[in-house]
């Protein structure tokens, strides 16, 4: 996890919120890098499962909404976690996550030395296990309380109860809330889903592992609405459709690189399901912190559709033309987080190899999700022609794709730059291409591409790179195209 910190910290992937003031320790700024790397992964989700569907519709919502949304949700009553407090440091903990911590020990076998003791170990000398606060390992922890994870605000210029509002804690309730508008505008047919992606607040009690979790952050949710009276294989349709998104989802995140020995899924035991759900799957990701959720898909019945009719007092429900009849469609909620997805992806590709006995870091993202699709380089920057058929390479290309020129450094230096970022393919022109006026040689008009992976070099013509980018960007296979034109060796 350091590893991945400081390489988003000096590449301009991820920075500390606020970091000039000291930093929060729970918000995060996406920089250069990293808003590319978050837009894109976004774009393909969008892509892949609303545009490419026809049973798939978006919507952008307010993140503030009425607050009774959340009396209906069931949020102001239980999305709580348990907290403990310190009685000594008064510093704060979810009780469930107390045990996944390092704890501080004053052994009393070793004259009140103090260890930082792995999480769930006990002390090596004197065989204590934790009991007092993690952190100080002084005070006694509180018992603990229910602590609402809703940020609360002011809607209008008083700050009266009659205005308080929150901070949208997921962004699933606009879409229940939307159904009918979305419904009759759309004139959908079930089953349909209705899909969003934006910000989402908690006011986590421990957030922390970088992007992990945190108290601002982005989610992908799908609401996927079925009628409860179908059958499809003979199983009821929202066990079907529950099944076919767990294998969807999972095969998204394979698709964009995540390895399969680093993907699981999880079932929820009963005694974790929320109150909403009639079955939850995970699929977790081994991320560097271990085994944890990337996202979760929930069958959440038509408890939420039932709860916003009964609390607006408006009907919220389909009409079957075939039985005549009136159903409150089922759901099935695929929720993702961006945050955690872009985690998963940067963990995932990243690598360090050594090539002619010299450490190289190359983030392999899929070049969908790289944020920099092309990096253009003159082999001399000192040659006009050169750079100035660089710079016209790179204004081309970045008509289509977010294409970047840099002469800062030896050629050598270049490739390393841009593969620690991920860049799928590097671009260099050199004297060969442009020729030598001085010595009246007559340049072939030829440009080299470099493959971040494998590190091979073909020679293109000028007049073919913006349709061999257009075959490699959209998931053609280097070797297939390299086949075709001339090899130049590594770089
Ligand atoms: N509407 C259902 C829902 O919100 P959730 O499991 O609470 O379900 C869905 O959230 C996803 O949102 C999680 O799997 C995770 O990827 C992301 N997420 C939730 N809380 C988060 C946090 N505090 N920081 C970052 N991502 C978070």
């Amino acid at each position: 996890m350091d590893t991945l910190v400081s390489l988003s910290k000096r590449r301009g992937f991820v920075f500390q919120s606020s970091e000039i003031y000291g930093g929060t320790g729970s918000c995060w700024d996406y920089g250069p890098l990293g808003v590319e790397l978050k837009n894109n992964i976004k774009r393909v989700w969008w892509r892949d499962f609303v545009q490419g569907r026809p049973d798939m519709v978006g919507i952008d919502a307010s993140i503030l909404m009425h607050p009774t949304v959340w009396k209906a949700s069931g949020h102001l009553d239980h999305f709580t976690d348990p907290m403990v407090d310190c009685r000594e440091c008064k510093l704060r903990f979810r009780a469930d996550h107390v045990d996944e911590l390092p704890w501080t020990h004053y052994c009393p076998a070793t004259k009140g030395n103090k260890f930082t003791i792995p999480a769930r170990e006990p002390c090596g000398h004197c065989g204590a296990r934790r009991t007092l606060c993690p952190d100080c390992g002084k005070g006694e922890l509180t018992a603990p309380r229910q602590f609402n994870l809703m940020f609360k605000t002011f809607m209008g210029p008083v700050e009266e109860d009659a205005s308080v509002t929150y901070l949208r804690p997921e962004t699933a309730q606009a879409m229940f809330v939307n159904f009918d508008n979305v419904l009759q505008s759309m004139r959908l047919k079930l089953p349909f889903g209705i899909a969003q992606a934006g910000r989402s607040f908690r006011n986590e009690i421990t957030p922390g592992n970088f992007i992990f979790r945190t108290r601002e952050f982005e989610q992908m949710e799908i609401e996927y609405f079925v009628n409860p009276h179908d059958t499809i294989e003979g199983r009821p349709a929202d066990e079907y459709w529950h099944d076919r998104w767990i294998e969807d989802c999972l095969a998204w995140f394979r698709r964009y690189g995540l390895r399969e020995e680093n993907l699981r899924l999880r079932e929820h035991g009963k005694d974790e399901l929320s109150h909403y759900s009639k079955r939850t799957v995970d699929i977790d990701y081994r991320f560097p912190i271990g085994w944890s959720e990337l996202m979760g898909i929930a069958n959440r019945t038509d408890f939420d559709l039932k709860q916003h009719s009964k609390f607006s007092g408006k009907s919220l429900t389909y009409f079957d033309e075939e039985r005549k009849e009136h159903v409150v469609p089922y759901v099935v909620e695929p929720a993702a987080g961006v945050d955690r997805a872009l985690l998963a992806f940067l963990a995932d590709a990243y690598v360090e190899e050594e090539v002619r006995g010299e450490k190289r870091v190359v983030l392999r993202l899929h070049p969908e999700l790289a944020p920099i699709k092309v990096a253009v380089l003159p082999l001399l920057k000192k040659r006009e022609e050169i750079v100035k058929t660089a710079h016209g390479i790179r204004a081309d290309l970045a008509k289509y794709w977010r294409v970047v020129y840099d002469d800062t450094a030896a050629i050598g230096r270049l490739y390393r730059r841009q593969d620690e970022v991920g860049t799928p393919y590097c671009v260099t022109v050199d004297v060969q291409t442009v020729g030598d006026q001085a010595k009246g040689e007559v340049g072939d008009g030829k440009v080299t591409i470099r493959d971040r992976d494998s590190m091979e070099q073909i020679r293109v013509p000028l007049t073919a790179l913006g349709s061999v980018f257009r075959e490699l960007l959209s998931g053609g296979a280097w070797a297939s195209v390299a086949g075709r034109f001339e090899r130049k060796g590594e770089g």
